[in-house]
């Protein structure tokens, strides 16, 4: 997310004070513009196989997920792929398995039907004694205002209600197969904020993509450490994190400007989404995180998200307006 023009205003803030005593004293970049520091940091990677594991994805027919998905292939992983899209999916499934030859299985959901993440989650319920892994990647970023068909606004159903909801009704599974993880991909995205809990509809508000894609980031962390907080003493851990700032097909459902924009300007900033398959697969299977929960990572380094998605009461807020969503409080 950050702009070549702020990345240069960081540099000329980091000033080395050379000619001074303290040779190698720096200004310290204030908390909120440590994200682009992080972001250009060496990455830790995991080597751990993760032979015997069942991890079920969203949104690995594309970008960050997919990337996600070789990895967790060439770590021998048994993967569950949930999307929308089956043609996609079983061209994907067939290259995987000829490269890595693992199980790997394809359950159809559009998460912007809730109905559709209910049934998959019943089939994975059914199938599936045991989940190690819980990778929720699905996305998408819309510079228009647009509503499911159950009338809730599209961005913030996709990355957020539905995640929560599919999180939630496989829950006691995941409980069931501690030591379990659920990854949460958040973006640093969240910093645009945009969360109102009086309009989480965006029909009293104007609509940007910017904001709208804020507010459902921000709301997804806001439950993560809710979520965090109940699961304590259960073995499973939830963590959130940044995938980079990398090439994926995201905004591609936006107009031709949009478009036009993001190939031929912003590409030139982004990074091979490897390094997001790579920072998952840490997250999913190092050791060094066994026990570490609640956190967000931008790629694999732990930082302190921006203020206002780290407020308790926001939080509590968000959690029941979810549940009420998604028709958890009725279950
Ligand atoms: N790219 C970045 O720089 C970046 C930065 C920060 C965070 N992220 C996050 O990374 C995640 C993945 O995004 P990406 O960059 O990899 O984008 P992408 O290449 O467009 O992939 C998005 C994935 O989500 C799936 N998806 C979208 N809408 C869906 C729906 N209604 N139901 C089911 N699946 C749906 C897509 O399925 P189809 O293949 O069928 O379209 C695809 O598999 C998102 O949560 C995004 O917010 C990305």
């Amino acid at each position: 997310m950050a702009s070549l023009v702020l990345e240069n205003y960081i540099e000329d803030l980091c000033i080395d004070f050379s000619d001074k005593e303290d040779k190698y004293m720096k200004l310290k970049l204030p908390d909120e513009l440590i994200f682009i520091k992080n972001g250009r940091e060496a990455q830790k990677k995991s080597t751990e196989s993760m032979s015997g594991k069942l991890c079920v994805i969203t949104g690995a027919t594309s970008g960050v997920g997919l990337e996600a998905l070789k990895k967790l292939a060439k770590g021998g992983a048994h993967v569950v792929m949930v999307c929308r899209n089956l043609e996609k999916a079983e061209g994907i499934c067939r290259n995987i398995k000829a490269t890595w030859n693992i199980d790997i299985d394809i359950i159809i959901a559009d998460f912007s039907h809730l109905d559709e993440v209910r049934k998959a989650a019943k089939v994975i319920i059914e199938n599936y004694p045991k989940i190690d892994v819980l990778i929720n990647s699905a996305g998408l970023h819309s510079t228009k205002r647009t509503y499911t068909s159950e009338g809730i606004e599209m961005v913030f159903c996709v990355n957020h209600l539905a995640p929560f909801l599919f999180t939630n009704l496989l829950i006691n599974r995941l409980k069931e197969s501690a030591p379990a993880r659920i990854i949460q991909v958040n973006s640093e995205g969240h910093r645009f904020n945009g969360l109102n809990l009086e309009d989480i509809n965006w029909k009293k508000r104007h609509y940007t993509g910017l904001r709208s894609y804020g507010a459902s980031k921000t709301a997804q962390l806001l439950t993560v450490w809710e979520l965090a907080d109940q699961l304590k003493g259960s073995k499973v851990t939830i963590n959130a994190l940044h995938p980079g700032d990398v090439r994926t097909n995201i905004g591609n459902n936006n107009g031709w400007l949009y478009k036009w924009f993001l190939h031929n300007v912003t590409w030139h900033f982004l990074k091979d989404p490897i390094i997001s398959g790579e920072a998952i697969y840490y997250l999913a299977s190092d050791p060094e995180i066994n026990d570490v929960s609640g956190r967000f990572f931008n790629l694999t380094i732990d930082e302190k998200p921006a203020i206002h998605a780290l407020d308790p009461f926001k939080g509590k807020r968000i959690w029941e307006i979810s549940m009420q969503m998604t028709g958890l409080y009725l279950k």
